[in-house]
């Protein structure tokens, strides 16, 4: 099954349903607390208190998301920083009759995988929420119970803690609630969130009035499970940008997976924020975009690749998405323009910056440090945009290390700081 019939399926199976199809938003969203769209449920959020909604009571969608909370992990088989979220929405507005809750939810997410994508029981894990005493949230017995009259046994359902099976609020407050996900051959692919708590600015859950449903499930995730693919990076979502990448045999694929991985997604998270009209500077979603940049660059240096895997790469995944995405074609000027000055632009700083660090390694390894400290390297990386990866490679060359904990506490304070909720998954309660 090819992705476009994924997302087909999806949309006609609750569109049959009642549920209207509702476009994506946009990467940079309303809501001035968070840098980023995270979840589908955003452009909607204000509906889980509103009496009414422009769209009804039951919507779905695929939405555009970017999130950075996993940016480290990406390189593995099924973190992204950009994806796709499909997701079903259900409102109980007052003069809704037919909006659902707990049971129709659970019912529609086995239908949809179980019977109409065929996915066997046996490669099928739920996980519900256990409770939480400090919150006195009770256990979902009813989710348990929903879930085996539906022919899931007992064994197969795991309890998870707040940490896992509670989602939201995305931004400052909103909607959040307890959650049962859907795990296959043990990846987590469909979350049911059932919002049931409203949390505001001080992290206090008030109990909604009307309680909804909101749903999320990664698309190149379920495209991967569906697909039979080993990694999303081997679906039809990413493999022929792989496969551009390798064109001109430049570099061994064995060794430099996680690089070529880490490029291709970050070259399409790049693409997509550009032409949502976010551009490059030092300040939340222009930075972030602007690191997304620079990591890009260090990495394709690494794999040989020269400067003409850009534009192919980039006509690429503008080609993948096209279709669903029109946007990005008449974009494709702006963004390739925008990606080859953030590449001069680093450049420059490159070949004026690395022979400042290099006399300040030398005079460090002078004085006799043992490392260069870790606020220097931090410093280095945070204010003059020069990665702690540089930084250890020139320090290495003057035979001297870094050290990574003390660049890590420096990052943690910083973090302390500045934190913005713009993706977390869960509420620290
Ligand atoms: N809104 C549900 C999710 O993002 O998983």
């Amino acid at each position: 099954m090819t992705h476009q019939e994924i997302r087909k399926k999806f949309l006609d199976f609750f569109e049959k349903r009642g549920h209207k199809i509702i476009p994506s938003s946009l990467l940079v969203p309303e809501d001035k607390s968070v840098l980023f769209t995270t979840a589908g449920m955003q452009q909607f959020k204000k509906y889980y208190l509103d009496n009414d909604s422009p769209y009804g009571n039951k919507i779905a969608s695929i939405q555009k998301c970017l999130r950075t909370v996993d940016i480290d992990e990406v390189g593995d088989e099924s973190h992204l920083t950009f994806f796709e979220m499909l997701g079903n929405f259900s409102f109980k507005f007052p003069e809704a009759k037919d909006s659902y809750f707990k049971k129709e939810a659970i019912k529609h997410s086995y239908d949809l995988i179980v019977n109409d994508f065929g996915v066997p029981l046996r490669r099928i894990k739920i996980s519900v929420f256990k409770g939480d005493d400090k919150n006195d949230i009770s256990i979902d017995q009813e989710s348990l119970e929903i879930w085996k009259s539906l022919g899931i046994p007992e064994e197969k359902i795991f309890f998870g803690e707040i940490k896992d099976n509670f989602w939201g609020p995305t931004g400052e407050e909103g909607p959040c609630g307890p959650t049962t996900e859907i795990h296959i051959d043990g990846i987590e692919v469909w979350n049911i969130v059932f919002n049931e708590y409203y949390c505001n600015k001080e992290k206090h859950l008030i109990p909604l009035q009307r309680k909804g449903v909101d749903t999320g499930m990664g698309l190149e995730r379920l495209v991967m499970v569906l697909q039979g693919s080993k990694s999303v990076f081997e679906t039809d979502l990413f493999s022929p940008i792989i496969t551009e990448l390798r064109n001109k045999n430049l570099y061994d694929y064995q060794s430099n997976q996680k690089f070529e991985r880490i490029i291709s997604d970050h070259l399409k998270a790049g693409v997509f924020v550009i032409s949502d009209g976010v551009m490059p500077s030092n300040l939340g979603r222009g930075y972030i975009l602007r690191k997304l940049i620079r990591k890009i660059m260090r990495h394709s240096k690494k794999l040989n690749l020269h400067d003409d895997f850009l534009q192919r790469s980039v006509k690429t995944i503008i080609n993948i998405y096209k279709e669903y995405y029109p946007d990005l074609e008449k974009n494709e000027e702006k963004v390739l323009e925008v990606f080859n000055e953030e590449f001069q632009k680093f450049e420059k700083l490159l070949s004026r910056e690395i022979p400042k660090i290099e006399k300040d390694v030398e005079e460090f390894k002078n004085k006799g440090y043992k490392f260069i400290p870790g606020a220097y390297v931090f410093n280095t990386q945070s204010s003059i945009g020069v990665g702690v990866e540089i930084v250890q490679d020139i320090a290495k060359e003057k035979g001297m290390e870094i050290n990574m904990e003390e660049v890590k506490k420096e990052e943690e304070k910083h973090k302390k700081v500045s934190r913005v909720s713009q993706d977390k998954k869960f509420i620290k309660l």
